[in-house]
């Protein structure tokens, strides 16, 4: 079969046939073979054995015909180079054994060696780089959103921790971003030379911030991860996660293709809000994916047709899949958008 590009194209906002689809959290519980392979091994374990990865990271691909890979792992894993031991928990998510919290902890941090620590990342994505025939898009996890797991110990509503932190000592906190920061870089650079095709900066919970504050503690470390990958030839993806419509107006000057919207902003409104800067990359609600699928078809077709008023578009959901979804309405959406799109883009050429 011939490669794929839509996806990339659509990130650079070029003309495409059809709008690229994949689904942020597209290889997971949903799916009833995923399942079975977690009865037998936890996410760490396969994300060590770099054959199964690349299996895992297949699976929604050939299931889904989405037009898009993402490299079976999680943002967390890039930490464990950094001197930071941590767990996945199930029904918990990532659990930290001794959590953040002094000064002495962050400049006890190490700079990553991705080679000696997390070479099965890159033997992953060398695998992939052979078998695909769509773009695989790595990622990695933005300062912040580690960073409330490194100090939080494990998921939180409240981010209580982290912004006393944050806000108590604004220089220590800084000296945690650039940290971070440098890791990302490191992380991000190395899945490109190993055959990465586009990258993902997941900021899941960013939102949490006002936008002033987003502005002070933030947003300088972002700015500079997209300005050091700049050279990359690849698409590079921001996700400032959930509840963070106030903070796009700020997201004007990144050195980025896309941004990523959750369900709480239209397309159209993303694309005043970051002033037409970038393809925008979105966002059904996926809680909307349990409804019929009459329903569904209806808001995906609301989004379709705004994603294609002007070029630079990537239909996904707001947020992760989650286990509930099902597999058979993730295939009816995935033609849907691939067809209804087709159509309208033939029209307008006729
Ligand atoms: O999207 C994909 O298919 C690639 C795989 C992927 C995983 N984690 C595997 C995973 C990706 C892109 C991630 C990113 C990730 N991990 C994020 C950013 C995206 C987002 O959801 O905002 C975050 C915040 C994490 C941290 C994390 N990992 C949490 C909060 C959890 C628990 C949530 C849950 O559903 O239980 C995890 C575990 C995790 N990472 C799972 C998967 C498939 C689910 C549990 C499992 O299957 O073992």
């Amino acid at each position: 079969m011939a490669y794929n590009d839509r996806f990339i194209r659509a990130c650079f906002k070029q003309e495409v046939d059809r709008l690229p689809v994949w689904y942020m959290r597209q290889a997971g519980r949903y799916d009833p073979e995923y399942r079975q392979i977690k009865e037998k091994y936890t996410l760490l374990e396969i994300c060590r054995q770099p054959e199964l990865a690349a299996q895992v990271t297949l699976m929604p691909v050939r299931k889904l015909g989405v037009d898009a890979a993402i490299l079976y792992s999680d943002i967390m894993n890039p930490v464990a180079s950094i001197g930071v031991d941590f767990d996945i928990v199930k029904n918990i998510g990532p659990v930290i054994a001794n959590p953040i919290s002094s000064r002495q902890d962050i400049e006890r941090l190490k700079p990553i060696d991705v080679h000696r620590d997390l070479q099965h990342i890159l033997d992953t994505i060398s695998i992939l780089d052979r078998e695909l025939d769509v773009p695989l898009i790595t990622f990695a996890g933005a300062p912040f959103t580690i960073a409330s797991y490194l100090i939080e110990g494990r998921p939180s509503k409240s981010y209580i921790k982290t912004k006393t932190l944050m806000y108590s000592d604004p220089g220590l906190w800084d000296m945690l971003m650039n940290k971070l920061g440098d890791m990302v870089i490191t992380y991000l650079r190395a899945h490109v030379d190993s055959g990465g095709k586009a990258i993902q900066l997941f900021d899941s919970w960013v939102g949490a911030l006002a936008p002033k504050d987003f502005e002070r503690y933030v947003e300088p470390v972002i700015t500079r991860i997209f300005a050091e990958l700049s050279d990359l030839n690849v698409p590079k993806i921001y996700f400032p996660g959930v509840s963070s419509g106030e903070l796009l107006p700020q997201l004007t000057s990144l050195q980025a293709e896309v941004i990523g919207l959750d369900w709480r902003v239209s397309i159209r409104e993303g694309r005043r809000r970051t002033e037409g800067k970038y393809a925008i990359q979105g966002n059904l609600d996926p809680y909307l994916l349990t409804a019929p699928m009459d329903v569904i078809k209806q808001h995906a077709k609301e989004i379709i047709d705004m994603g294609l008023e002007t070029s630079g578009f990537i239909f996904n959901l707001g947020h992760g899949l989650f286990p509930e979804a099902s597999l058979e309405k993730l295939q009816e959406l995935t033609a849907y958008v691939h067809d209804y799109s087709a159509e309208v883009l033939a029209r307008r050429k006729a």
